[in-house]
């Protein structure tokens, strides 16, 4: 691959969410994730533990433009873990421009895309390899690893988009909570949700 088609988006993205030709990425560490698992002992002790730069997920991605026609294309990791009954989880958002959607395919691992409109609606779509789920705009979404390997998946959105993550914590959290079960994974209700509020 020569410069200029990586240029122009020509990808190589690995099963570990690995890109040759990427522009950005940005690590989520641990300590910037006060407050987004409700069980908050369970978390501060994973802090003491593991230390606030320990990683929870990373992002890479390929920019062409930030204009509306343009796409954002990467892939997101998300390390295995818990806090409390709760599954380690991405922070979650609506897009700032909230009409615009996404497309999240799994390439490795099992997770779960936790998807909730401002009404009130709610969905968890499972996804292992080989399975995408289309976010349409106007959704919060969260990526959760339900498993004990890292949740891996592409996405792509439109470049203008952007993220609203105060959303949810204005909120008390997400409405759902996706919880360890004897299955496996289940959802309930998140008791401290207090409805969206744009
Ligand atoms: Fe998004």
């Amino acid at each position: 691959m020569n410069a200029l088609t990586t240029e122009l988006g020509a990808l190589t993205i690995g099963r570990d969410g690995s890109m040759l030709g990427a522009t950005a990425g940005y690590q989520q560490v641990l300590g910037g994730m006060d407050g987004v698992y409700r069980d908050r002992l369970a978390y501060r002790r994973q802090l003491t533990d593991r230390g606030p730069d320990d990683l929870v997920y990373s992002v890479t991605e390929h920019r062409a433009g930030n204009d509306a026609g343009a796409l954002i294309v990467g892939t997101s990791t998300l390390r295995p873990g818990s806090y409390g009954e709760e599954f380690a989880m991405t922070r979650g958002h609506l897009h700032a421009i909230a009409d615009r959607a996404e497309l999240y395919h799994c390439l490795a691992g099992h997770g779960v895309m936790l998807l909730e409109s401002i009404a009130g609606d709610h969905r968890a779509v499972e996804l292992v390899e080989g399975q995408a789920v289309h976010v349409p705009g106007h959704w919060v979404h969260r990526s959760v690893n339900v498993a004990s390997v890292p949740f891996v998946t592409l996405f792509c959105y439109s470049a203008d988009a952007g993220q609203n993550y105060e959303l949810i914590s204005r909120a008390g959290g997400m409405a759902t909570l996706v919880v360890k079960d004897v299955a496996g994974w289940k959802t309930v209700p998140n008791p401290d949700h207090t409805g969206y509020q744009l």
